[in-house]
């Protein structure tokens, strides 16, 4: 089968252009991705190569530091759009593999309704893609394409799309806040844990409601990380609540997202917002396993864990304690945790 995967923009200047990329990739062409001129799906429009792949611009969002994310975070003052905010959990393999094992069944039900099977979907942010793959199943006769800002996480996506046979999927390096597409694109724009890490939530759900066509659908799922509740209590796992999203904030960034969609929805100029909420719960053997040891190694080894530092949030003897603590958390077989997501879904008129 053939399988479709274009960088908008491409990799010269890597070292300055990935802003989220690990520093092992950062000299060549990512892992299983081709690099190729860009090639577009006939359905959709050309990108208008908005994207400066020079490194020097907007879309680089400055010079990356060892982690692969931006130095301060920001772009500089003198840049008219910013197109990328630090990203909190940072893209090291504790938090993709935990990303990784997400579904278009679990986390797109929202918007299984407004799907049809010749749909042409953009799915923002869309980490390792295997959400993105659920969403090309689903629309089989249309077209997904999955972006993200840059980095190795494209090269993740690729090996995805790659591996999960599907042939009707695009991955391009592109920011939410400029979209490289005209406008009335796509019938379905959706992003799944991505605005709780912008620092202008409501100027992407403003984009993403731009590329969609009258009667299509923008639709939007971020967790409420207040409402991340273990049992038993643990001094551990508050402290790291507190601290992520201390990070979170310092990053410019709303950790509680979920509340958050109704209100930013409404101030992008999308009134018809239909809110739903789902409880997402760990308490299985593998699922609380896989939680409680993914987030002691994320307090350890990722982005997060440096940036939690860096920023003065916790010392590094501080989150070895918290990583025992979740560890401790997840070998308690009479452990529960929860939180809730919510979930917003608007048609464009
Ligand atoms: C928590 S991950 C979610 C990934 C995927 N949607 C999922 O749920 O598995 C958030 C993703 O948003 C991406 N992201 C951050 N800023 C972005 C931007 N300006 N435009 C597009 N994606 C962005 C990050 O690189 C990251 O991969």
């Amino acid at each position: 089968m053939l399988l479709q995967f274009e960088l908008v923009a491409d990799f010269v200047g890597a070292d300055d252009s990935v802003v989220h990329g690990l520093e092992d990739l950062r000299s060549g062409s990512p892992r299983g991705v081709t690099t190729l001129p860009p090639m577009h799906h006939p359905s959709e429009p050309s990108p208008a190569s908005t994207i400066d792949a020079t490194g020097s611009g907007a879309a680089s969002g400055g010079q990356a530091d060892a982690l692969g994310e931006p130095a301060g975070g920001d772009v500089s003052p003198s840049s008219p759009v910013r197109t990328v905010d630090v990203y909190t959990h940072g893209h090291q393999p504790a938090a993709v593999a935990q990303h990784a094992r997400r579904t278009a069944e679990d986390c797109a039900a929202f918007a299984r309704d407004v799907i049809r099977p010749e749909s042409q979907i953009l799915d923002v942010g869309c980490g390792p893609a295997s959400i993105t793959v659920g969403l090309a199943r689903w629309a089989s006769d249309g077209h997904v394409t999955g972006i993200e800002p840059g980095g190795d996480i494209l090269a993740a996506a690729a090996d995805t799309v790659a591996g999960a046979s599907v042939a009707n999927v695009t991955i391009a390096e592109a920011s939410v806040y400029e979209l490289p597409y005209g406008d009335n694109a796509f019938d379905v724009a959706y992003a799944h844990q991505v605005c709780q890490h912008l620092s202008d939530p409501v100027t992407a759900i403003r984009e993403m409601a731009r590329v969609v066509r009258p009667g299509g659908w923008v639709a939007v799922r971020d967790s409420d990380y207040s409402t991340m509740q273990s049992y038993p209590s643990s001094e551990q796992i508050t402290r790291w609540r507190e601290v992520y999203r201390t990070v979170c904030r310092h990053n410019g960034a709303e950790p509680d997202a979920g509340r958050h969609l109704y209100a930013w929805f409404r101030e992008a100029g999308l009134p018809q917002v239909q809110m739903s909420g789902v409880v997402q719960q760990f308490w299985t053997d593998e699922t609380r396993q896989n939680w409680g040891c993914s987030w002691a190694e994320r307090c350890l080894h990722t982005a997060f864990a440096r940036q939690a530092v860096e920023y003065g949030c916790a010392t590094r003897d501080e989150l070895e304690w918290i990583a025992a603590g979740w560890r401790a958390w997840a070998d308690n077989p009479d452990a529960y945790f929860h939180y809730v997501h919510g979930q917003a879904l608007a048609q464009v008129v």
